[in-house]
């Protein structure tokens, strides 16, 4: 992107800097800083639509109605290695409701928001602190060195989100593996629809089995309590699945890389709720392409006219990083005060639902890890830890550890 023109249209920015794998690409930090906060943006597709990195315009763009989630509206900010020119997306699959728009979107988040609440998952912390210190008695036992991906960082949400869910933990493998397949955009995108054919086929038979045998869990309660199709509910129980695994898990693996590199803020922190806000805006792992829009109608943000049909992508990254917003913002200070106001959870009617259960799960990861491993340190230099750069989900593919 170097030779573009900064006023666009530019490709969207994603390789990050050598040696710097917590900041934003460096392309994009310039665009955020030149005082704009939207620019055009050329897609994989030829479609040239807007790149938003400012804050504010941020906030106004996932608030506003007039911007639709619906993929068929949409054109792909993400480039796979055969995406085919012009091609939009299918509708959302009945259930799929991140992306649908209101009324049909209010419906479904109707029937889960209330299962998904800061108090309803409190009472899952007992259950994550005995899962979390299983995990660090069998790292005890492997290592050291161990890779922290499969023995600390993937297994706890995947764990607590098999449990909340209803499904068998025992099919781990099988899921985690589909999933890195379908979010890799180094695959073809025929390798991702048939990695979330089989997830989708996997949890259309679990539905079916539970229909007959309903247990205590989540996946049983909408069975039983709401008349949803076995379609909506295999979909909904695998965009919580997805979504519930594979992101906390990078958080986990990302944020300790981030605490193991920078030893004074970890000494200083007591690594609370503040410090878990400041790593998920320092770290904003929903980098590329990050929530993207289509305008429904012509809409004015911050004095540029974003027309009827053109696609607007939402650079998290940049924007959890913008200094007119936040004091600093490239210094990761685990005692920022107004961490909180990040947008690392998105904004507006489809901001995460899962956070609350997120947050709770780094906090006591975090904690409890360095309480366990005080000498924690990286077992490989920091150039040889592998970036996933090309994944929707940025993290590290491992992080090998070592300590005394
Ligand atoms: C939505 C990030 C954990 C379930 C989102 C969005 C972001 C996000 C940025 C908004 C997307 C948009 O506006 O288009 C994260 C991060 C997480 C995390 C950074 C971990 C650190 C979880 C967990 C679950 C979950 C644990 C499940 C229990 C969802 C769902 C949506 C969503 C279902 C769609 C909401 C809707 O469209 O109404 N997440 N998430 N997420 N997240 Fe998360």
């Amino acid at each position: 992107m170097n030779d573009q023109n900064l006023d666009g249209p530019v490709t969207l920015p994603s390789s990050r800097a050598p040696g710097c794998p917590f900041d934003p690409p460096p392309e994009l930090t310039a665009l955020a800083r030149r005082g704009e906060p939207l620019t055009r943006l050329a897609f994989p597709d030829g479609h040239v639509g807007w790149l938003v990195t400012g804050y504010d315009a941020a906030r106004t763009v996932l608030s506003d109605p007039r911007f639709t989630v619906r993929p068929e509206l949409r054109h792909s900010p993400l480039s796979r290695p055969n995406v085919r020119p012009g091609g939009h997306d299918k509708p959302p699959a009945p259930g799929w409701f991140a992306n649908m728009d209101r009324p049909e979107h209010a419906r479904y988040r109707r029937l889960l928001t209330g299962r998904f609440t800061f108090r309803r998952m409190k009472l899952l912390e007992p259950r994550v602190a005995r899962i979390t210190a299983d995990h660090l008695d069998a790292m005890a036992d492997a290592g050291p060195p161990v890779d922290l991906v499969p023995a600390f960082a993937l297994p706890i949400p995947s764990l607590v989100i098999c449990e909340l869910l209803g499904v068998p933990y025992d099919d781990h493998a099988f899921f985690e593996e589909q999933t890195t397949v379908a979010v890799n955009l180094d695959n073809t995108s025929e390798q991702a629809m048939a990695a979330i054919g089989s997830l989708a086929r996997y949890l259309g038979d679990l539905v079916r089995h539970k229909r007959t045998r309903p247990a205590d869990d989540l996946l049983s309660d909408l069975i039983t309590e709401t008349d949803l199709t076995d379609e909506e509910l295999a979909n909904i129980g695998l965009l919580l699945l997805v979504a519930g695994h594979e992101t906390t898990a990078h958080m986990l693996a990302l944020g300790t890389f981030a605490l193991l590199r920078h030893p004074e803020q970890l000494a200083a922190s007591a690594l609370d709720e503040t410090a878990v806000e400041e790593l998920l805006r320092y770290l904003t792992i929903v980098h590329l392409g990050g929530p993207n829009r289509a305008a429904l109608e012509d809409v004015e943000i911050a004095g540029r006219l974003i027309r009827e049909g053109e696609t607007v992508v939402l650079g998290l990254p940049a924007i959890n990083r913008d200094p007119e917003r936040f004091t600093d913002p490239d210094t990761l200070r685990l005692d920022r005060a107004d961490a909180r106001h990040h947008l690392g959870f998105g904004h507006g009617v489809h901001q995460c639902l899962g956070q609350q259960l997120a947050r709770i799960e780094m906090r006591i990861a975090y904690r409890a890890l360095f309480d366990r491993f005080p000498t924690l340190r990286l077992a490989v230099p920091v150039e040889d830890v592998p970036m996933r750069e090309t994944a929707i989900v940025y993290g590290t593919w491992r992080l090998p550890v070592t300590w005394d």
